[in-house]
């Protein structure tokens, strides 16, 4: 396992991650969840990702519990949590001081840990001064709760904002952004957040790989049983499935099998391929996917410029 600099801070996160967005709860129970995150911390994965959101915070309880069992040393992972989503009432949404303050507690809570390394902001949120947010970050930071704040899904023009409201305050900027990014998904990550990086080196924390399966190719020829899209409460990208250029998945697909690698590792390995990607966050329903997919690393020389190129014109 390689380690990257989360952006612009001394934090070294694995390159390949592990998070728990759909699978936990809805799809393993806690020995399944168990064996992916002992398998992932086996192979070198230091960063498991959640959010408040995350099966109602059922995903953080389990979790929680599969960490005080595995009983691994503190100072040998990092785990996140994300604000936005609590609950139904006004109080328990958004990014409020009050809400975040609340949803940071309840985390170490669930989670059962003493502080959050990660702390994200699950999308902006128009209704709140984003001086607001980054204050009550700030002052969270402050009162060791947690070690790094960063943005997910936020506009580079509201990244800025946090970072002159925390100069011109004295404050504490965000350091990371939780963006999706993937072959099918690259507009943001690779145009619009191009000053970003070079003006903050801001780290990145990237979702969805794979495009939730999509690029493993086995939708290609209709949504299978047992897969993410037959999820209940998930319906929403079955319902998405006639927007998806398969004509590309099934491209890039090609140029994996003519390297001798499997779909997945040539997906995670164009990832990879991005400096600006400090970690891939993979999500796994078995720990045989989890075992394909951490093997990517190992074919990396494979994925020359021309690759790269070959994909993004395909
Ligand atoms: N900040 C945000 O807004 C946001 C949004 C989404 C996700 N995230 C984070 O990013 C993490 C990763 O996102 P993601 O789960 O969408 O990643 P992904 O890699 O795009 O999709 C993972 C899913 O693809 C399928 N899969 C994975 N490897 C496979 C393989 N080798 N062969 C066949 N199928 C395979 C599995 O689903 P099935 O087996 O069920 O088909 C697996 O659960 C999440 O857990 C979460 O922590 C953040």
């Amino acid at each position: 396992m390689e380690y990257r600099n989360l952006g612009n801070s001394g934090l070294k996160v694995s390159e390949l991650s592990f998070g728990s967005w759909v699978t936990f709860v809805n799809q393993l129970g806690k020995k399944e969840a168990m064996d992916c995150m002992a398998y992932a911390y086996d192979q070198g994965v230091n960063f498991f990702d959640n959010a408040e959101a995350y099966a109602s915070g059922e995903s953080e309880i389990l979790m929680g519990d599969i960490l005080k069992k595995l009983n691994w040393g503190r100072d040998t992972y990092i785990v996140s949590s994300k604000v936005f989503w609590g609950g139904e009432l006004p109080t328990q949404r958004g990014l409020s001081k009050k809400h975040i303050n609340d949803a940071c507690n309840a985390a170490l809570n669930r989670l059962q840990v003493e502080y959050l390394d990660l702390f994200f902001c699950h999308r902006p949120d128009p209704e709140t001064p984003i001086i607001e947010t980054v204050y009550a970050m700030n002052d969270l930071l402050h009162q060791g709760k947690i070690m790094y704040w960063g943005t997910s899904e936020w506009s580079a023009d509201e990244i800025n904002q946090a970072f002159e409201c925390a100069e011109k305050h004295h404050l504490r900027p965000p350091v990371m952004e939780q963006p999706q990014y993937n072959i099918l998904h690259r507009e943001r990550f690779e145009k619009e957040y191009k000053e970003i990086f070079e003006k903050y080196n801001y780290g990145t924390t990237i979702w969805s790989p794979l495009a939730s399966g999509l690029l493993t190719g086995k939708y290609n020829d209709g949504i299978p049983k047992n897969s993410r899209f037959k999820v209940k409460g998930y319906e929403w990208l079955a319902d998405s499935i006639d927007d998806v250029n398969f004509d590309k998945i099934k491209k890039v697909n090609a140029i994996a099998d003519r390297l001798g690698i499997k779909p997945s590792q040539l997906a995670i390995l164009w990832c990879l391929n991005n400096k600006n990607v400090s970690t891939v966050i993979l999500g796994a329903s078995k720990v045989s996917q989890l075992k394909e997919n951490l093997e990517s690393s190992k074919y990396i020389d494979l994925v020359t410029d021309e690759i790269i190129n070959e994909i993004n014109n395909s």
